[in-house]
């Protein structure tokens, strides 16, 4: 017996090693296909957060939206069609994501670069939020690649995945954890928001309501572009530094001064773990960026499509 097994186990272990690589994401699957492939999205990203730098932003909200629904997948690109009603009107997206257009432009010139459809949608997003995140001075990570298009998306799907800015701590807790993300992802990830733009309704009840858990002068200032009863669309900040991908996101709930209430969520002052999260992270950039990293890449391998599954598409707003 013993020496069956030791014959039987490397070919075990071969195998095991060759099918994920074939079936998984991996940061180097397009250097054979189309060598030119991410350095040109990330060209196009530049140009992108030049021209205006809350792209950056919109760019990476992107990702995190089109991976909470069924996995990182393209779908939150889809239109409407006969068949189904996409996620692009979805409560958390509609008048809200942006950035569709800059989407269009980088698979324009990826599909230009490699001679043909190559590049996945559902890949272009996950690199250009990467990219937008390098280019607004966070730090560079490895982005895994090889996701296929889903064929398919569902409106009813983004509006139970995608948390709300109104939810409490436990409910924020528990979405994440059912898409396999844990407290320290949550806190890292939604560092998201030190850059980028939100609306006024997003965050009204808030700066009016929540007297006890806001900086008064920070609500004051607020309220000033987000009256009570209009100016819905109004934006404002999410950090003190909206455009730089540093802590600043973090040293604000410190002060009480998270502008949604999901935001101070994770900051409540009382000495638990998300507080030692957020006073870590306040203190520690290069922490953050490391770990927005790791988690990045966590939140990016939810339920890819690969081998078969899916498509590339030829237009990220249609399927083939
Ligand atoms: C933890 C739960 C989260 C909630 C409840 C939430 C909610 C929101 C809301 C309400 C807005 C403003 C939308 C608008 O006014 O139209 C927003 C913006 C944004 N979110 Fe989140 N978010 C969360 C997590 C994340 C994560 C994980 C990321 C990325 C890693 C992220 C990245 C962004 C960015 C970059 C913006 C600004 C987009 C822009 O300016 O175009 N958010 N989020
Ligand atoms: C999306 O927003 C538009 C414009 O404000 C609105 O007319 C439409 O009813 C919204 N769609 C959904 C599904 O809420
Ligand atoms: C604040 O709370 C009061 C009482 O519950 C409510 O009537 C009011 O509409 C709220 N204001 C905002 C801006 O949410």
């Amino acid at each position: 017996m013993a020496s069956f097994s030791s014959l039987v186990l490397p070919f075990t272990v071969i195998i095991a090693s060759l099918v994920p690589s074939i079936a998984q994401l991996n940061p180097d699957y397009y250097n054979k296909l189309c060598p030119q492939a991410l350095s040109t999205i990330r060209t196009t990203v530049e140009q992108a957060v030049a021209r205006e730098r809350r792209m950056g932003a919109s760019l990476l909200r992107l990702h995190f939206h089109d991976c909470f629904v069924n996995g990182c997948d393209g779908s939150i690109l889809l239109d409407d069609t006969p068949t189904f009603t996409g996620e692009k009107t979805a409560g958390p997206n509609n008048n809200s994501v942006r950035g569709f257009d800059v989407v269009d432009q980088i698979k324009a010139a990826v599909d230009k670069a490699c001679n043909g459809f190559v590049v996945s949608c559902a890949d272009i997003l996950a690199v250009a939020a990467r990219d937008s995140v390098v280019a607004l001075g966070g730090k560079f990570y490895d982005v895994q690649v090889g996701r296929r298009d889903a064929r398919t998306a569902s409106r009813g799907a983004a509006n139970n995945n995608i948390p709300a800015p109104t939810s409490d701590f436990n409910a924020l807790l528990s979405n994440f954890q059912s898409h396999g993300l844990a407290l320290k992802d949550l806190v890292v990830l939604s560092g998201g928001h030190t850059i980028g733009l939100a609306r006024c309704t997003t965050f009204r009840s808030r700066i009016y309501n929540e007297t006890a858990t806001i900086d008064a002068s920070f609500a004051n200032s607020v309220r000033a572009s987000c009256p009570q009863s209009s100016g819905d669309n109004n934006l404002s900040p999410l950090d003190a530094s909206t455009t730089s991908f540093d802590t600043a996101y973090f040293g604000g709930l410190v002060r009480k001064r998270g502008l949604l209430h999901s935001d101070q969520q994770l900051y409540k002052g009382d000495g638990s773990e998300g507080d030692r999260y957020v006073e870590f992270y306040s203190g520690n950039e290069e922490a953050f960026w490391r770990d927005f990293g790791v988690s990045m890449i966590k939140m990016g391998s939810m339920g890819p499509l690969t081998g078969s599954n899916g498509e590339v598409r030829k237009d990220c707003r249609k399927i083939n």
